[in-house]
């Protein structure tokens, strides 16, 4: 596992771009597994710059998300949906025939877990998953817990997280109760991970990743199996 520090966010989102941007440029057809959530905001600004520039290309891009709530309307503005076009699809030269999240519309969440994965399969695979990590460790929505899944599947999710995530919410209550998340497994097989953290309330789940021991209570300390994880982080999450 390597770890970069950077001062703060707008350097991270920076070393963040350079990374996605390098992978980018070298496959012209690469899978990129992307997050939501604040963290990954300012990469996403980064690369809309680039592309803008001319410097990358999204044409033959191909998308993966990691997580959607479960049920959610494409059209609330809480859906991952919603979220990446407006904070990246519509913002670059992507094919929307070519991204994928898991549908928070479907009718069956069972059947529609079972799709991702075989739409994941059926791919050349991730070739750079972008992560976040939750206060409690959790990375997509896989939440501490002594089993983890190793496949898409649907989550409860736990406390810590609705209270994090109830600042996009005007109500805790409104938050949703459950999520279909890529499992562990499927985020172990992305080819190259980053990780990026930022902020003082994101310590603990940076500090565990910083030494030698995995737990389930941590889903993030199972990327220490991983053979090139790169974390990103600044001064105030790393401590
Ligand atoms: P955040 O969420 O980027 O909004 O902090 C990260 C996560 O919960 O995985």
């Amino acid at each position: 596992m390597k770890i970069i520090v950077c001062k703060d966010y707008d350097e991270m989102s920076v070393e963040a771009a350079k990374i996605v941007a390098a992978q980018m440029k070298e496959k012209k057809d690469s899978i990129l597994g992307l997050a939501t959530g604040s963290t990954p905001l300012g990469l996403y600004n980064e690369l809309v710059k680039m592309n803008q520039c001319g410097e990358i290309d999204f044409s033959e891009i191909k998308t993966f998300n990691l997580d959607e709530y479960y049920p959610i309307s494409h059209k609330d503005d809480q859906s991952y949906y919603y979220f990446m076009n407006e904070n990246l699809f519509s913002r670059v030269n992507i094919d929307p025939a070519n991204t994928d999240i898991p549908n928070g519309e479907a009718p069956d969440a069972e059947a529609e877990c079972k799709r991702y994965d075989a739409a994941i399969d059926a791919s050349a695979g991730v070739d750079i998953q972008i992560l976040g990590i939750g206060q409690n460790g959790h990375i997509a929505f896989n939440e501490a817990s002594d089993v983890l899944h190793a496949n898409t599947h649907q989550e409860t999710l736990t406390e810590n997280t609705i209270q994090a995530n109830s600042r996009f919410f005007e109500n805790e209550a409104d938050v949703p109760r459950h999520a279909l998340t890529m499992g562990v497994g499927s985020i172990m097989k992305a080819r190259k991970i980053i990780l990026l953290a930022s902020g003082k309330n994101k310590r603990d789940a940076v500090r565990a990743l910083t030494d030698d021991t995995i737990t389930t209570q941590n889903p993030a300390t199972l990327l220490k199996l991983h053979k090139d994880v790169i974390i990103i982080c600044d001064e105030e999450a790393m401590g």
